[in-house]
C-alpha cells in the first residue's frame, strides 16, 4: 500500500477512539521545558543557516510527505471543534468572562492563575501552545518562561512584535508537574480556544507542538509527519511546527522551524527582520 493510502486508512481506523485527543501522553517529552539547554537567540540568519544534524526524536517522516496528503488524511471526520457551536457576537472579553473562576476540570486544583491568552485581539497570526508551565501559572500569561522567550525571539525574527500576534494554549491551567493535559481536560477547555480563534479570525494559526496540532487537526499522527504543511481551519490557514521547548532541547531543529515560520511570513507578506 502506498504511504498516502496507508495514512488515510490509519486515520480512518483511529478516528473513533481518537477524536483528536488520544495521543498527548506520548509527546510531552518533546515539549517539556528542558533543564539542560540554554535558549539561543534565533536570528533569521542563524535560523536559516541552522541545518538539522539529526532527525527529531519522532517517527520518521513517511516517504510521501504529508504535503501530498489531503486534509482528510489528517482529519478524516469532524475534529474536536466541529461539534462546538459558534457563539453569536462573541468576543475575547466575553469568553474570558465565561471561563470565570473555572472549576470545570481537575486542573483548577493546582493552578495559581488561569492563563487565558495575550496579544492583539485582531491579530493576523495566532500561536497556540499546549498549556501553561510554572512561570505562566504564576504570571497568568502564556509563554513567559524559557520557551516563551524563545517564542518571542521567533516572533521578532519574523519582523513582528509579541504584541502584534495573539498567544494562547489548548488548556488554560497548568497541568501538575508539567504533565501532558489529559483527554478530558482538553475536551473541557478547548472549546474556549475555539471561541478565541473564532473571535479573532486570524489569517494564520500556528500550532506549537504536537498537543496543539493534534488537538486542532483531530489526529494522532506525529507532528513530524505534517509540520510545515498548510491546512484549512474554519477560514484560517493552519500550520504546525515544533514547540519552542522542543527547540531548547533540540537546537538543530531550529532550521526546520524557521522554514515553517517563513511559510507563515509568506502568507502574511512579511520580510525577515534585517540584522
Ligand atoms: N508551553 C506552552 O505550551 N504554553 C505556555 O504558555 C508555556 C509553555
Amino acid at each position: 500500500m502506498d504511504p498516502a493510502t496507508r495514512a488515510r486508512v490509519e486515520a480512518w481506523l483511529h478516528y473513533g477512539e481518537e477524536l483528536g485527543v488520544a495521543p498527548y501522553f506520548r509527546d510531552r517529552a518533546t515539549t517539556m521545558p528542558a533543564q539542560d539547554e540554554e535558549a539561543k537567540p534565533l536570528s533569521p540568519v542563524e535560523m536559516a543557516g541552522s541545518k538539522p544534524k539529526s532527525a527529531p526524536a519522532r517517527p520518521a517522516p513517511p516517504a510521501t510527505p504529508a504535503a501530498a496528503l489531503p486534509i482528510v488524511a489528517i482529519a478524516p471526520g469532524p475534529s474536536l471543534f466541529d461539534v462546538v457551536e459558534r457563539v453569536e457576537g462573541d468576543s475575547l472579553p466575553r469568553i474570558r468572562e465565561d471561563i470565570g473562576d473555572c472549576t470545570r476540570c481537575r486542573l483548577h486544583q493546582g493552578r495559581t492563575k488561569i492563563v487565558y491568552g495575550v496579544g492583539n485581539p485582531k491579530a493576523e497570526l495566532v500561536f497556540v501552545g499546549e498549556g501553561p508551565g510554572h512561570d505562566e501559572d504564576v504570571q497568568g500569561e502564556p509563554f513567559v518562561g524559557r520557551a516563551g522567550k524563545l517564542l518571542t525571539q521567533m516572533i521578532e525574527a519574523m519582523s513582528l512584535r509579541r504584541g502584534d500576534v495573539y498567544i494562547c494554549n489548548v488548556v488554560k491551567c497548568r497541568p501538575p508537574e508539567n504533565r501532558l493535559p489529559e483527554k478530558d481536560e482538553i475536551a473541557t477547555c478547548s472549546p474556549f480556544l475555539l471561541r478565541q480563534l473564532a473571535a479573532i479570525q486570524p489569517k494564520v494559526i500556528c500550532c506549537l507542538g504536537a498537543c496543539a496540532a493534534q488537538t486542532m487537526l483531530g489526529t494522532n499522527q506525529g507532528i513530524s509527519r505534517f509540520r510545515g504543511e498548510w491546512f484549512d481551519f474554519r477560514g484560517s490557514k493552519l500550520i504546525a511546527t515544533y514547540h519552542p521547548a522542543y527547540l531548547l532541547r533540540n537546537p538543530n531543529a531550529k532550521g526546520e522551524v524557521w522554514k515553517d515560520l517563513q511559510k507563515v511570513m509568506g502568507v502574511l507578506g512579511l520580510q525577515p527582520k534585517k540584522k
